[in-house]
């Protein structure tokens, strides 16, 4: 009689064991709280992150410089630990004549301190950062300066809880040998901020995705050391997540399904998503206390019920059945990583903003708490990946975000 439940209980500590060494985990409620908001670092005249984005970039141009020349400092002197490198191409275009115009990617990347390089394994977010030729003067504030912004941001808020976890791993002596044995992976976090996405004159095959071509062609002949874990730097991406046109709030973003084999990555962000509305951290969503916090006062619990609108879905599209998954692609920069057998997760809205390609695409038209929650979401997505749950910010020191966290708390208060 005894023997048959402790059987029972030692398969249940070897399940564990192996769940618990290959599944990554739910990031906790606490967590998802303490994921900072970008708060005044976003403000779009003067936020140190996101206005030094809103002037024009054509790839070549002064603009484009100095908004490289922004991403450069914020990551040596906010985020030191992260290796900066550049991937730099030429190109003549359509409409530029014999010049061979200059495309640089921006390359940021952050290791576990004891990796060899060919042994790290990336989540890498992507977002273009150059701007469209035309309309003369064209911001391209979803387009993608807000997406590139949300990404240093993330990166920031990341590099804190990893530190951290690191750090702790080591206190708990997890050795070298550990990772040899493959009992642990080695888990690192990549940034690509890609140049010349946009065409010079009418969208083809050649006059587009300039920077993300060379890169994608470049970083598959890059290869690392012989008997590494990857063989070159594109095998080493896990999951390329492209984020492209956001940052329009009115009509709320729709994202879909685009890949089958990323769809688990999909479900991921809606399950995200869906528990971030539930604790009313989406302050874009039309029923957050802020957006109805004087209507609902005075009113009664039933009435409150009626006055509770449609809430927004922006992963909409989970139920794929299986003849679902031709078509609908939509043609962006991860097409040549795509081709090159990189899995895919692709964040843009369909339809497009209303603002696409207009001159209106400025921060003006920017609402800032679909960008807001769009940085919250993303980073809970990278959190949970690199296993950071225990390790994000629960007291956050970091200062900058203290102003936007004061402002939840009232927020949360008044609900009550
Ligand atoms: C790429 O271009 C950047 C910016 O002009 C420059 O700093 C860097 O040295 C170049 N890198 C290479 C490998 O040529
Ligand atoms: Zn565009």
């Amino acid at each position: 009689m005894n023997s048959r439940p402790l059987y029972i209980l030692y398969t249940l500590q070897i399940l564990l064991l192996v769940s618990v060494s290959r599944a990554y985990n739910d990031i906790s409620d606490e967590s998802l709280r303490a994921i900072p908001r970008p708060g005044p670092d976003f403000d779009i005249k003067d936020g140190k992150i996101l206005a030094p984005i809103l002037r024009p970039r054509v790839p070549g141009s002064e603009g484009s410089t100095a908004v490289r020349n922004h991403f450069i400092d914020f990551f040596r002197n906010d985020l030191p630990q992260w290796k900066v490198t550049f991937q730099n191409s030429t190109s003549k275009t359509p409409v530029t004549g014999d010049d061979e115009i200059p495309f640089i990617n921006v390359i940021t990347t952050r290791d576990p301190p004891w990796s060899n390089p060919g042994e790290v394994g990336y989540l890498t977010l992507v977002a273009h950062y150059d701007s469209k030729i035309s309309p003369d003067g064209f911001i391209g504030a979803t387009d993608s300066a807000a997406p590139c912004a949300m990404l240093m941001h993330a990166a920031r808020t990341l590099d804190g809880a990893l530190t951290r976890k690191w750090a702790s791993m080591r206190e708990a002596g997890i050795k070298q040998d550990d990772y040899d044995m493959g009992l642990e992976e080695h888990k690192g976090i990549q940034i690509i901020l890609l140049d010349g996405e946009e065409a010079f004159g009418t969208w083809t095959a050649t006059d587009s995705i300039y920077g993300s071509r060379s890169l994608a062609s470049e970083m598959e002949s890059t290869f690392h050391p012989a008997l590494s874990t990857y063989r070159n730097a594109l095998s080493s991406i896990h999951l390329f997540m492209l984020l492209d046109l956001l940052g329009e709030g009115s009509p709320a973003p729709t994202v879909p399904s685009y890949f089958k084999t990323t769809h688990w990555a999909y479900q991921k962000m809606a399950t995200l998503e869906d528990r971030l509305r539930g604790q009313s951290l989406f302050t874009s969503s039309p029923n957050h206390p802020s957006k109805r916090g004087t209507l609902s006062q005075g009113v009664s619990k039933d009435n409150k019920a009626k006055l509770k609108r449609k809430e927004p879905k922006w992963f909409y599209d989970l139920d794929k059945s299986n003849n679902r998954w031709m078509g609908g692609m939509i043609e962006d920069d991860h097409l040549p990583f795509m081709a090159r057998g990189v899995d895919i997760l692709h964040v843009i809205p369909a339809p497009f903003p209303t603002v696409w390609h207009k001159e209106v695409d400025d921060g003006e038209h920017l609402d800032m708490d679909t960008v807001g929650d769009w940085t919250v979401l993303v980073t809970a997505f990278a959190a949970e990946w690199l296993e950071l749950e225990g390790h994000m910010d629960k007291k956050s020191t970091d200062k900058r975000a203290i102003g936007d966290k004061h402002a939840q708390e009232i927020i949360s208060k008044t609900e009550l």
